[in-house]
């Protein structure tokens, strides 16, 4: 395969291998919020992306995405089990997650972990040309800075975190500490969503490895690794013109109409994951309908859970909870034709997803712990008029940008309860003055602004080789 000046490693690529209905494969954009952003940016960039097709087995070859070039890892299944949803997904995610959930720490994913990532640095050590820059992406492959560093250490690294990074006293916990410090601060530059988790790196890699740590730099065996907040983001121009085509306009005025004309609209879209807050949301729908606050002749809930990691057993049982409690709450509360709630457990495809945002009256955003959240920042983008509230949890990183949100705690289910009615019963002309704030905020940091600025900073971190 012929080399790039710049490779970026994801666990994923940004299309997934998918079986049609007749047994073709088929592609589609990945789901989640790291492909979306960075397939944004990379589209029209030469560069080579080496990341997973979503398959079990042999990869398949890939098409180029324009510029981009698409170098797939396959997985075997005893990896998928191991790596992906054993150690990343079962380990390190609901770790890094506030332990929304038990860690399972089991002894047997750290090897299956340790060789993928091998073979992910070794791809990407024979994909990227001499000096390039290699962006490497996320939890799953934190250990390829450092692997990468001793195979080529004429490139230059990067590592984003799309995911929070927790507080010391958690990270602490994991068996195999050492080394995933150590792996990712085998970067030039470490990226985060947030400064606070600069902050807790700086205070590991002291304490942890005698590094001596700073929130904006760690020197480490006489290296410095540069480290900071880059905020990711959303291609919102894209979004926006994507809201602005006839074919999503008339689509949001047929669901409006399918939805009851007269009804307040609160729409809820996430991969399900037990860190986005789902069932603390329906309890809080649930207990207005039962107190007759919300009342189903006037508002209808939309929720849209695309599957997500459905071997894992917290996601499997996560989805069966959840489809009883929608279950049990239009049974109690819906009337024939009227449904309380409107669950989706299935992909849509993009413009489908913006005509339902421009269908929600309210969207409510309410994760237990999210690094970003990019469906907060979509819903703003999609909309076409300042109407429109956006309820967020005060846990995902997008609430330290859209400060002009209903902001809301989702563990305290009173509290979550009073704001989708203060939401539901804004003023417009406070509404507008919240959606004009939230919309210029992310048109001027949107993922190319991230891209930039994240890129920038790696290029003044490059090593001077001798
Ligand atoms: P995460 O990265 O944890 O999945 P984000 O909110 O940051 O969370 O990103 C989710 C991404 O997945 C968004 O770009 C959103 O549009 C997309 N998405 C969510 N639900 C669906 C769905 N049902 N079909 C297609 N894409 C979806
Ligand atoms: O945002 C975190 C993340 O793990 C991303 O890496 C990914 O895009 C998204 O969630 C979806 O998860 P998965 O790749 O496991 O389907």
């Amino acid at each position: 395969m012929r080399q790039s000046s710049l490779v970026v490693v994801a666990n994923r690529l940004p299309l997934d291998d998918n079986i049609a209905p007749d047994g073709a494969c088929e592609w589609r954009r990945s789901p989640g919020g790291l492909a979306g952003a960075l397939h944004a940016i990379l589209e029209q960039t030469p560069a080579t992306w080496v990341g997973w097709p979503g398959a079990i087995g042999e990869a398949a070859r890939l098409p180029d995405l324009g510029t981009l070039r698409l170098r797939p890892m396959s997985l075997t299944d005893d990896e998928l089990r191991g790596y992906y949803e054993g150690f990343a997904n079962s380990t390190l995610w609901p770790l890094y997650h506030d332990a929304v959930e038990p860690p399972v720490f089991d002894r047997g994913w750290w090897e299956s972990y340790r060789s993928v990532n091998r073979r992910f640095a070794e791809a990407a050590a024979e994909v990227a040309e001499p000096g390039a820059t290699v962006w490497v992406q996320d939890y799953h492959l934190q250990l390829v800075p450092q692997l990468l560093r001793e195979l080529r250490p004429d490139v230059v690294i990067g590592f984003f975190l799309h995911v929070p990074f927790p507080p010391p006293e958690l990270f602490m916990q994991l068996p195999r500490r050492i080394e995933l410090l150590r792996g990712m601060l085998g970067a030039d530059l470490v990226g985060f969503q947030r400064p606070q988790a600069a902050h807790n790196v700086a205070q590991l890699a002291t304490k942890l490895l005698g590094a001596h740590g700073a929130d904006d730099a760690i020197t480490l065996d006489g290296r410095v690794i540069r480290t900071g907040a880059f905020p990711v983001s959303i291609d919102v121009a894209e979004m926006r013109s994507l809201s602005a085509r006839p074919y999503v306009v008339g689509q949001a005025h047929r669901l409006r109409h399918d939805l009851g004309s007269h009804k307040r609209v609160l729409l809820s879209v996430d991969r399900l994951d037990y860190t986005k807050g789902i069932e603390h949301r329906l309890t809080a729908y649930s207990e207005l309908l039962r107190d007759g606050r919300i009342k189903v002749r006037d508002a209808v809930m939309v929720q849209v859970a695309v599957p997500s990691r459905e071997r894992v057993e917290n996601y499997r049982g996560l989805r069966d909870r959840i489809e009883r409690e929608v279950g049990r709450i239009n049974g109690e509360y819906g009337r024939v034709g009227e449904p309380a709630i409107h669950y989706l457990n299935q992909p849509f495809d993009r413009a489908d997803l913006a005509a339902l945002y421009q269908t929600a009256d309210v969207m409510v955003v309410t994760p237990l712990r999210d690094g970003m959240n990019l469906v907060a920042k979509e819903f703003v983008a999609a909309r076409r008029d300042d109407t429109g509230a956006l309820v967020l949890s005060e846990f995902a990183g997008a609430a330290a940008e859209l400060e002009d949100a209903f902001l809301v705690n989702p563990h305290d289910v009173d509290g979550l309860k009073e704001t989708l009615l203060h939401a539901l019963a804004a003023d417009p002309a406070e509404l507008a003055t919240r959606m004009k704030a939230m919309r210029d905020h992310i048109t001027t940091h949107d993922i190319h602004a991230w891209a930039r600025a994240y890129l920038t900073e790696l290029e003044l971190a490059r090593p001077l080789l001798s």
